[in-house]
This record gives structure tokens, C-alpha cells and sequence, in this order.
């Protein structure tokens, strides 16, 4: 049979990136041009200078990756292109992009939801994975739980009220002063901390077992770092990173094992930028040991944003029939 060749595109918030991804599991290149150094400069992502770098970079990553793939767009089947939820001057460009090559080149253009492109990022490293499997979606933008019942199918058994995972790892970044993107930040700090220093709230919804919610541990971590300055006590930083990290990933994880145990599944997969946060990782491996659970993560690349959970996602889509129109437009708020 034919090897089917996708080309994938994201854009939707600050890294430009394109792969060639071959027979939806295969990676042959895999490009991305981040632009965290310019941002850093303002303490998070500014959506104009984001649009106008990926107008800036895309062509050039796209050539990248075609040339790191050894392809030419004449060996492409399909265009995959994130066509949201993200900032939509940058989904723009992207989709455009897309548009633009494949009325070029009379290719297949196929619409992706990016959230569907970071649960399929488990597949690149797991070619046994299939669904249904359970899966905790972590990103900057959304925390979800979920059961993929088919490929792109999804039945959601849980949100966030308030922040996602990321987005509170970055505020409370922000608040000890390491600044933008404090995922990582946070991850690296904890190294040199007590996780068991500050006990932070472990929150539940009431009445909703498998949502989340996480504005009370940001405040919490604020009204500590308040209380310390009024008391004129130094601020460990060192141990509120860690003890934060840790009442997010008990939570996490606790809502994810009980998903898996309540709903009788035994593959439970994490997904998103926060999915590569080492202690989550960590923690998460244990748990699913002990319940005899097979857990599946993505390496640290392909859980922050990539072109390559695009190309997979796309060819199973490609695979149903899925075909967008050449009037796809980029829809900054589109649901799961
Ligand atoms: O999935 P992603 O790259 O973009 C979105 O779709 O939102 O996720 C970005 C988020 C940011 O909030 C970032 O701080 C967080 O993922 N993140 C991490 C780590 N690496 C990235 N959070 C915790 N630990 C990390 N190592
Ligand atoms: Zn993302």
C-alpha cells in the first residue's frame, strides 16, 4: 500500500512549526520555531508580535521541514493546520498558509482541533496505543479529562472551572519573580525544594468529581507570599515552587486515577505542555503502577506545542473522510 504523507502546520499561540509525518505514526521531521525569547521580554505572550513572527518564520519552517523529511510538496497527500482554540491572529496565519498550499498544490486541506493534536501526540512513541484509552488533557489553556473512545472522539468527563493547569503555573510563576514561561521554571526550582514545606489546598469541585479547579491554590500561593511580606519573613522560593508543583500534580493525578478506576479503564495517557513537568511524570508512573494501569506520556517534545500532534491528528482524520474547505476560517474559542 501507498505510505500517506502529511504535512502538518501549528501556529495557534507563540511557536511556528511544521512536520512530515508519515502513515500517522511515523515523525519525519519535526521543526519548531519558538519565540519564548522575544515574549520573556513581556512577561507572557503578546498576540500581535506573535502573529506577525509566524508571518515572518512559517515559510521558512515549512521548507525545513520538508527538506529534514528528504520530501518535496509534490510527495505530500493531505495539509493538516491547527484551526483552533488559540489567539486567532496567529491561527490565521497558519491556516492561510495551509489554504494557500493546498489550493496550490490541489491537496486535501483538513482542519485540526488542537487539543485533539495533543492527545495525539501519544501516538508517535506508542505505535500499540489505540483507543479507547483515558486522557488528561494539560495545557496553558485547558485542563480536561477525558475518554478517547475512536480517534478524534472524545467524551469529556471533566474541565477546569477557572485556570488550567499551565496557566497557574505560570501566574504563580510570575508571582515569586521567575517570569514567562514558568512551567519550566517552576519544574527546575522545585529540584532544590521542600514539597512538603507550605501546605497548599488540594481542591475539589463539589459534586464534580473529575473537574478542576485551581484560582484557590493560585490565591493561596498569593495570600503565603503576602503573609510573609507582611511579616517581614523571607520567602523561600525554592520550597513555594515545589510545595505548588505538588499540590497540582496530587490532584491531578488523585482526578485521573479515579477516571480510570471508576469508568474501568486501564490506559490512561497525559497530554499538553504541563505534561512534561517531571514531577507530574513522575508521580503519575508511580500511581498508575500501583493500579495497575499502563500509562503512556509523551516525550517532553511533544507535549508543548508541535507541528508533528498536527500531521498525526490530521491523518486520522484524513482516514474518516474528514476534508475542510478552502474558506476554513480560524476560530479562536473552539470546543472540544
Ligand atoms: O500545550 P502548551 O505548549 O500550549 C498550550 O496549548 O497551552 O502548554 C503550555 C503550558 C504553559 O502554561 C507552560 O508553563 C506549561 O505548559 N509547561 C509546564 C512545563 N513545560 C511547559 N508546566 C509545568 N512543568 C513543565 N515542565
Ligand atoms: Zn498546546
Amino acid at each position: 500500500e501507498k505510505d500517506i504523507l502529511i504535512l502538518g502546520i501549528e501556529s495557534s499561540c507563540d511557536e511556528t512549526a511544521a512536520s512530515v509525518v508519515k502513515n500517522g505514526r511515523i515523525i519525519l521531521s519535526n521543526v519548531i520555531s519558538s519565540q519564548i525569547e522575544l515574549h520573556t521580554l513581556y512577561g507572557g505572550v503578546v498576540p500581535e508580535i506573535a502573529s506577525r513572527k509566524h508571518i515572518e518564520r512559517i515559510n521558512q519552517v515549512i521548507k525545513q521541514a520538508l527538506s529534514d523529511a528528504n520530501v518535496t510538496l509534490d510527495d505530500i497527500d493531505a495539509i493538516g493546520v491547527t484551526y483552533g482554540p488559540g489567539l486567532v491572529g496567529a491561527l490565521l496565519v497558519g491556516v492561510s498558509e495551509a489554504k494557500a498550499i493546498a489550493y496550490a498544490k490541489h491537496l486535501p486541506l483538513i482542519g485540526v482541533h488542537h487539543i485533539e493534536g495533543h492527545v495525539s501526540a501519544n501516538y508517535i512513541e506508542y505505535p500499540e496505543l489505540e483507543p479507547p484509552f483515558m486522557c488528561e488533557i494539560i495545557s496553558g489553556g485547558h485542563t480536561h479529562l477525558v475518554i478517547v473512545k475512536d480517534y478524534g472522539e472524545f467524551e469529556i468527563l471533566g474541565r477546569t472551572r477557572d485556570d488550567a493547569a499551565g496557566e497557574a503555573f505560570d501566574k504563580v510563576a510570575r508571582a515569586i519573580g521567575l517570569g514567562y514561561p514558568g512551567g519550566p521554571k517552576i519544574d527546575k526550582l522545585s529540584e532544590e525544594g521542600n514539597p512538603d514545606a507550605i501546605a497548599f489546598p488540594r481542591a475539589k469541585v463539589e459534586g464534580a468529581p473529575y473537574d478542576f479547579s485551581f484560582s484557590g491554590l493560585k490565591s493561596a500561593v498569593l495570600n503565603y507570599l503576602n503573609q510573609c511580606k507582611m511579616k517581614d519573613e523571607p520567602v523561600n522560593r525554592a520550597d513555594v515552587a515545589a510545595s505548588f508543583q505538588k499540590a497540582v500534580t496530587d490532584v491531578l493525578v488523585d482526578t485521573a486515577i479515579r477516571g480510570a478506576r471508576d469508568f474501568h479503564v486501564d490506559k490512561l495517557a497525559i497530554a499538553g505542555g504541563v505534561a512534561s513537568n517531571r514531577h507530574l511524570r513522575a508521580a503519575m508512573k508511580e500511581a498508575c503502577q500501583r493500579e495497575t494501569i499502563t500509562f503512556y506520556h509523551p516525550s517532553p517534545i511533544f507535549c508543548t506545542d508541535n507541528a508533528a500532534m498536527i500531521g498525526v491528528a490530521a491523518y486520522y482524520e484524513y482516514q474518516k473522510g474528514t476534508r475542510s474547505d478552502l474558506d476554513l476560517n480560524a476560530v479562536p474559542n473552539l470546543k472540544l
